[in-house]
């Protein structure tokens, strides 16, 4: 049984840190990239606070592909550039959107979404994926979980 827990109390950035080492563990020396976004969008989803959506998009070509995830059902195929997803697949870099309905472009998924994280995730210098984060509050997301975010994607980039 895996069993992990943030420490009460925790800092942002020790909050980060474990969530990390909690990937970590769980992915460790684990060759199947679906079953780590799986185990790693379930921790996601109950590590952060506010979250109505947590999980992977993989690229394939052109086009971004639902992943494993926590949350409603989402758009499928998402293409590069566009959306939320797409313009940090097309510029390689995190968006941070403290109010989604004000990101021109932006696909609503999940109507309770008010603002979103999104992290790439590299391989060999290319995006091959990318960690959506949606909450229901405005604002959700600083630079300090666009931090933590980019630190497990780092740690994802040989693992998915
Ligand atoms: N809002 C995203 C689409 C994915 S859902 O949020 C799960 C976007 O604009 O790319």
């Amino acid at each position: 049984m895996y069993d992990f827990h943030p420490s009460p109390g925790a800092s942002k950035t020790q909050h980060y840190d474990e969530l990390v080492a909690a990937a970590d563990a769980l992915t460790a020396g684990e060759s199947d990239g679906v079953a780590n976004m799986a185990n790693v969008a379930a921790l996601l989803s109950g590590w952060l606070h506010s979250l109505n959506w947590a999980g992977f998009y993989r690229r394939q070509g052109d086009v971004l592909v639902l992943g494993p995830f926590v949350g409603r059902p989402a758009c499928i195929r998402i293409p590069i550039g566009q959306g939320v997803c797409g313009t940090a697949a097309a510029q390689a870099g995190t968006q941070i959107v403290p109010d989604v309905h004000a990101f021109p472009g932006h696909i609503a998924c999940d109507g309770d979404t008010r603002s979103e994280l999104v992290v790439p995730v590299m391989r060999g210098g290319e995006v091959i994926a990318v960690i959506d984060l949606d909450s229901p509050l405005p604002a959700r997301f600083d630079d300090e979980d666009a931090g933590g975010v980019e630190r497990l994607a780092a740690l994802l980039s040989e693992r998915i």
